[in-house]
């Protein structure tokens, strides 16, 4: 939860209860980490530095790996001990689970772990100060359904008093859920069909963060390209459009989005990144493997030429653009010829980030069923190889950034003294030498130095305005 407390000071947080938030998952149950950690900071926790200094903790699970929910209930067995060896010292310790096993298990976490004082699923996280409220009078509570409230309250409480109360970067959702049921993923099971929130609500907490200090938004969703709004006025709104809206806030900087199905990547997107100038050239866009017969196999509704023509459209809309990607290896079938071709993909894109894991099957899926599954030391094999692969590219990517001057925002104070430390277009972690009072300020810099995780750079003139309408001007 480090983003809600950056701002209150060490001395304001003694003697307050404190609480502690562990995520495990995806941008979006980062995201809710975040907004739970405002909301019990809006009630009064501090910050605790891990589960033995806090005294309330929220797990905040994720149901995407094999044995996940095993895994959260040795993880909660082991916060019970925690609770008792407390309870018998006369304290009190609440133990809360959120997430996507919260989800999917509802109230049998509170059968199976007595200890547990609260389930609540990511559609009810804004009702988590009521439902503290009743789980401090002794109820305990599993709350798995959607319902409608005030979800940025606290948020917005905070910001009126007029201090920076967040990071200079936040998440914004802008569509939940999927209905695209790729043969490997739980994410259609746990997060349920896919939800474009209303723009004016995005837009509302968007203004909220901006108000708060936040200076550079991503927006997200499991599809979030395939994000599809309604107004009041019941118009239709892309996800380009909402870019552009959300792009003249008064404080945004920057804007970026995440993750997007290659299906739905459209040409307005695509002619999004040659119009809009505060929105970053970085993209990530999973293609899992670049096998035209797995694709297949994996139900991703799309082949190897349809990404790379994706690909080509985004370099002729915008030269520079940084990519990402996700990579599975050994899916239930995968011989060394499909695999061979996903490393063909990945020579003819040149990313500059990605994610890569090892095929697991995740109960109920269909790729789970299927007998022909992977040995698991060819998986580690082939993970290896194309690790190498990527991370080449990746250090390629950073070397051909020394010499050019980007616009960095800076973020936080860096590792060394006088040091500050922000992100290029590009994602890259760059460092330079600067004072604090350039924090949450966008500054053109010259990489003078690629190291193997971040940039170093000299700063080369001065603060761009911190308002994307200006610089779109
Ligand atoms: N909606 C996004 C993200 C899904 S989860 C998308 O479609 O890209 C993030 C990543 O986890 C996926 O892209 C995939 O690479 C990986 N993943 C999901 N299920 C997996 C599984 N069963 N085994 C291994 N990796 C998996
Ligand atoms: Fe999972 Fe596929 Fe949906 Fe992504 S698009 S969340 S990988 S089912
Ligand atoms: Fe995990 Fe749920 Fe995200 S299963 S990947 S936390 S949507």
């Amino acid at each position: 939860m480090a983003p809600a407390s950056q701002s209150r000071g060490d001395a304001e947080s003694l003697g307050k209860a404190k609480a502690y938030v562990k995520s495990y998952g995806c941008q979006m149950n980062v995201y809710d980490a975040t907004r739970m950690a405002d909301l019990l900071a809006a009630r009064g926790y501090a910050e605790a530095a891990d589960e033995d200094e806090a005294d309330l903790v929220v797990l905040n699970t994720c149901h995407i790996r094999e044995k996940a929910t095993d895994k959260v209930y040795s993880e909660l067995g082991r916060l019970a001990k925690l609770k008792s060896e407390r309870g018998a010292e006369g304290r009190d310790y609440k133990i809360i689970v959120a997430g996507c096993v919260a989800q999917a298990e509802g109230e049998e976490v509170l059968r199976r772990q007595r200890a547990v004082d609260l389930v609540v699923g990511p559609q009810s996280y804004h009702r988590l100060a009521d439902l503290l409220t009743r789980a401090e009078a002794g109820e305990r509570l599993a709350e798995t359904d959607f319902a409608v409230a005030d979800k940025f309250a606290a948020l917005r409480r905070m910001a009126a008093e007029g201090k920076r109360v967040r990071d200079v970067t936040a998440f914004v959702t802008a569509q939940e859920g999927c209905d695209k049921f790729c043969s490997f993923c739980v994410v259609p099971y746990t997060r349920g069909a896919e939800v474009s929130r209303r723009p004016s609500e995005i837009i509302e907490e968007a203004e909220a963060l901006a108000a708060a200090g936040v200076r550079e938004l991503t927006i997200i969703g499991q599809n979030v390209n395939a994000y599809s709004g309604t107004d009041q006025h019941g118009a239709p709104w892309s996800l380009p459009r909402l870019l552009a809206r959300l792009g003249r806030i008064e404080g945004v900087t920057r804007l970026r989005y995440t993750t997007s199905h290659p299906v739905d990547m459209t040409q307005e997107l695509i002619d999004a990144h040659a119009e809009l100038p505060f929105l970053a050239p970085f993209v990530h866009l999973p293609v899992q493997s670049g096998s035209n017969r797995i694709l297949k196999a994996m139900n991703r509704r799309h082949d190897a030429s349809f990404y790379l023509d994706i690909v080509a459209r985004l370099r002729a809309a915008r030269p520079d653009i940084a990519l990402s990607s996700d990579f599975i290896v050994g899916f239930p079938g995968e011989t060394d010829a499909d695999f061979e071709a996903t490393l063909e993909l990945i020579r003819a894109v040149g990313f500059a980030s990605t994610f890569s894991f090892k095929y697991s099957p995740r109960p109920g899926t269909p790729g789970a069923e299927r007998e022909d599954q992977i040995d698991e030391s060819v998986k580690s094999e082939r993970l290896a190889i194309l690790q190498t692969l990527v991370e080449e590219q990746r250090q390629a990517f950073n070397a051909a950034t020394v010499g050019r001057t980007v616009e960095v925002l800076f973020e936080k104070a860096g590792r060394h003294e006088g040091q500050i430390a922000g992100k290029s277009p590009y994602m890259q972690p760059v460092h330079a030498m600067g004072g604090a009072e350039l924090i949450g300020k966008t500054l053109p810099v010259t990489i003078v130095a690629a190291g193997s995780n971040s940039l170093a750079g000299r700063i080369a003139g001065r603060a761009i305005p911190n308002d994307a309408r200006e610089a779109a001007l």
